[in-house]
């Protein structure tokens, strides 16, 4: 490796710094040497786009022109053959406009606010991977809530070299937020820190004085002098249950709070539109007062980390959800599949309501939106539950961090007092 940056890359980090912007500031050495490569077998076919000959790109075509495609292939998508031929590294463009009017239509107050063209991700956990290359150094503290997705370490430990360094995500019923900003406040200018909201494990969703408190730490962290990259995981957007509760992405706010505070906001259909094999994801940059071209190089870098990794992402994915964003039926779809995600969180509610002995048993965590809910089982290891549970009742759950998390996302309304009875069973069964 030259020891020089690419000089595409070195035009994108100019861009980065113009104006005493600290956004070049806020990227790993790794980031700082992305680029997209615009130059040469991308740049050279774009420029021959239309051309009476075209012999630039390794795709291949028929002697009419269009696609070659395996008809046992052709007739099992509805879509035309082009949905065959590569998407580019960005995304397709279609895609990426209609997801960016899409976030102002599911977060009103970014109606007016200027944030980058959302970059299309082999869903989320390659958009986390490209968030962790851009802005991870080796030895770099990540600070998160301690109940996480457990893949946050593959991608971020072990991948990127960086140290998850979690706070307590609860302080009573409430999200710790005192927690987070100590952290932030710590020794060193660069800080990054993780939010999932809708939260899995927890399924929990920071309340909307919660949120404002969140940005008000930050915000503070920012002007003590800290340079900030929030990365936002919004696997389960959309998904609550509560008023009250946050309806928006944090990113509404963060995306022009300060100039130092970087929002990289991590969102896709996988969860919110149950598409979980599709594997299309965004990755979406804000930061107060970025330019048009800062947005655009960090586009690029972006795109660059996905050209150098998965090349691009699958186009009939891509394609099969800009025809559903298009049809008239999906919104009405859309809530109906939320419904059935709500009635089931109602359903336990009214369990848990019915059913004051349960206490004597278990405490179900802070939970009112998303996939999951997580109980803590009362003098007894959640392990041993997990196993005597499956072994007697054949009832599966899942244990991390020492609590139980149950995906009632994938149990059906009429199984849940079932399950519920089966852990309150096996819990005072193990304790005799
Ligand atoms: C919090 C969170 N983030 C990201 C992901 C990954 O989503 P995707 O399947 O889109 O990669 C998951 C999947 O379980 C998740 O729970």
């Amino acid at each position: 490796m030259t020891e020089q940056a690419h000089v595409l890359a070195q035009a994108l980090n100019a861009d980065l710094q113009a104006g005493g912007s600290s956004l070049f500031s806020m990227l790993s050495a790794k980031g700082r040497r992305a680029f997209f490569p615009s130059r040469g077998i991308l740049g050279q076919s774009a420029e021959a786009k239309g051309a009476a000959i075209n012999a630039t790109i390794g795709t291949a075509f028929e002697e009419d022109g269009t696609p070659l495609c395996l008809e046992c292939l052709e007739g099992l998508v509805n879509l035309p053959s082009t949905a065959y031929l590569y998407a580019p590294s960005f995304g397709l463009p279609e895609l990426r406009e209609t997801w960016r009017d899409m976030l102002r239509t599911k977060n009103p107050s970014l109606a007016d606010k200027s944030f980058s063209l959302p970059i299309v991700t082999h869903a989320l956990t390659h958009g986390i991977g490209v968030a962790g290359y851009l802005f991870t150094d080796p030895g770099e503290s990540l600070i998160l809530p301690d109940l996480y997705w457990d893949n946050y370490e593959l991608l971020l430990e072990e991948a990127c070299g960086g140290t998850l360094t979690p706070f307590p995500m609860f302080e009573g019923d409430r999200f710790n937020v005192a927690g987070m900003e100590r952290l932030l406040l710590t020794p060193g200018d660069k800080k990054i820190v993780i939010l999932n909201f809708p939260n899995n494990p927890t399924g929990y969703t920071a309340t909307e004085s919660d949120a404002k408190a969140i940005c008000a730490a930050l915000q503070r962290a920012v002007e003590a002098g800290k340079r900030v990259v929030a990365i936002l995981d919004d696997a389960y957007f959309g998904l609550v249950y509560e008023e009250g509760v946050s309806k928006e992405s944090l990113f509404a706010v963060l995306c022009d709070l300060h100039p130092n505070l970087l929002a990289v906001k991590l969102d896709g259909p996988t969860k919110e539109d149950y598409v979980w094999g599709l594997r299309v994801g965004f990755l979406t940059f804000g930061c107060k007062d970025a330019t048009p071209a800062q947005y655009k190089a960090l586009e690029a870098k972006a795109a660059g980390v996905v050209r150098g990794s998965i090349s691009s992402v699958t186009n009939i994915g891509q394609s099969l959800l800009l025809d559903a964003y298009r049809n008239p039926a999906y919104a009405v779809q859309k809530q109906e599949k939320f419904n059935t995600l709500k009635r089931r969180y109602d359903r336990i509610k009214a369990i848990f309501a019915a059913h004051p002995e349960y206490a004597h048993s278990f405490v179900p965590m802070p939970f009112n939106s998303g996939y999951f809910m997580c109980i803590k089982p009362l003098g007894i290891d959640a392990e041993a539950v997990r196993k005597h549970l499956l072994a007697t009742r054949s009832t599966g759950v899942i244990v991390l961090m020492g609590l139980i998390r149950i995906a009632f996302s994938s149990v059906p309304c009429d199984k849940l007092d079932a399950l519920f009875d089966n852990l309150h069973a096996v819990i005072q069964e193990l304790r005799t």
